[in-house]
């Protein structure tokens, strides 16, 4: 599936055979899985644009595989491994890669950008992007783990101020349903969730979070549920919808701790006086996943049976049905794994 320029859609391409550089592996895909972002992708959304991809490209950046070739420099993994793929390619020099937040490389690839991805029966990637993945983590989840990975980045960033405390979670599409089930797995008293999609919000009450509309008055049920703590400990952005942020400052408490995690495509204004300064927030955004202790924990909680991801599978499709993929995002579905046909 390969997006061709700058402009909306995308193509079923014949393509030669992906070539495997010195320290690269080829993978053959086992089962991928469609992202907001792919929507954003086909759609040519203006946050999609600020990507900055490299044209032609084949999309897709969430992926577990099998390894079917190694360049000569990969030393550490043969063929008949199975991996999960990292998305961020980070170069490994810069200064953020050399003082540990090599998500955020100052020279950052990522895969179905800027360089090849993972809609596709096989893909060349370097092996620095390759997670080997335990026994007991099948590919389905295997492809998961990216962005499961970014709700427990997120998790990450409030400080874990999930764990006894009360959480907002703003969009409940994976990623902040992953947010939902993590913040209650470590310790959250209360969890509210705001989805306009009932379908979506039904997953997050089956989780155990009170789930309403936007159309909600969200503040008042913040202070209503928190007492004398005045609103939420943390509050997570993972909807991306224009206009939510002030809602967000005003249901955290005093001191309390805003998560980003959606782009919006256009900047918001924040009040810095009134939310920054006198109510004492923190804001904090997110980008990917650290490397690798995100891939760590995740792979530790899945392996030890304390957290599920499989449910949020909802539907399996064949590698060119992207578009209808995309389409069925809207509706009652979370997510949605490609599974081509060699696999
Ligand atoms: N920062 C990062 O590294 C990173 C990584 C992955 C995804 N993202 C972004 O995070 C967001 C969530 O990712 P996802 O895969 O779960 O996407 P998604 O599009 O499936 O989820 C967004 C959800 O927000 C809901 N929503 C829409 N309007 C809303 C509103 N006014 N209030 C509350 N919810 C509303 C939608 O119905 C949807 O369920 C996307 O914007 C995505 O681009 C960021
Ligand atoms: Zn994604
Ligand atoms: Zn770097």
């Amino acid at each position: 599936m390969v997006k061709p320029g700058p402009c909306p859609g995308v193509e079923v391409r014949a393509v030669d055979e992906p070539a495997t550089g010195r320290d690269d592996v080829l993978l053959r895909i086992d089962a991928a899985s469609v992202c907001g972002t792919d929507r954003e992708l086909l759609e040519w959304t203006p946050s999609a644009a600020a990507f900055g991809l490299r044209f032609p490209v084949v999309m897709g950046h969430e992926a577990a595989g099998t390894v079917i070739e190694t360049g000569p420099d990969v030393a550490g993994l043969r063929p008949g491994d199975r991996v999960a793929l990292e998305s961020h390619l980070a170069c490994g020099v810069c200064h953020p890669c050399r003082t540990g937040d090599g998500h955020n490389c100052a020279a950052l690839g990522i895969l179905g950008m800027h360089l090849d991805g993972v809609f596709a029966e096989r893909v060349a990637v370097p092996e620095r992007l390759c997670y080997p993945l335990p026994d007991g983590i099948g590919p389905e989840v295997g492809a998961l783990l990216e962005p499961a990975g970014v709700a427990w980045h997120a998790v990450d960033r409030s400080e874990k101020a999930v764990a006894g405390g009360t959480v907002l979670v703003s969009g409940c599409g994976p990623v902040g349903l992953v947010i939902v089930q993590l913040s209650l797995l470590l310790g959250a008293t209360t969890v509210l969730a705001v989805e306009p999609n009932p379908y979506r919000r039904r997953l997050a009450a089956s989780l155990g979070a009170t789930a309403v509309a936007p159309d909600t008055d969200v503040v008042d049920l913040a202070r209503t549920a928190t007492g004398a703590r005045g609103g939420v400990d943390v509050a997570f952005e993972v909807s991306a919808a224009p206009g939510v942020l002030p809602v967000l400052f005003e249901a955290v408490r005093r001191e309390g701790t805003v998560v980003t995690i959606g782009h919006p495509a256009d900047p918001a204004e924040i009040d810095i006086a009134a939310h920054v300064n006198k109510k004492g927030v923190t804001l904090r955004g997110v980008f990917g996943r650290r490397l690798w202790d995100t891939w760590e924990h995740m792979t530790a909680l899945v392996s030890a049976g304390r957290l599920d991801l499989s449910w949020l599978i909802t539907h399996r499709l064949p590698l060119e049905a992207l578009p209808d993929a995309v389409e069925l995002l809207g509706g009652d579905a979370a997510k949605i794994l490609l599974l081509p046909d060699e696999a």
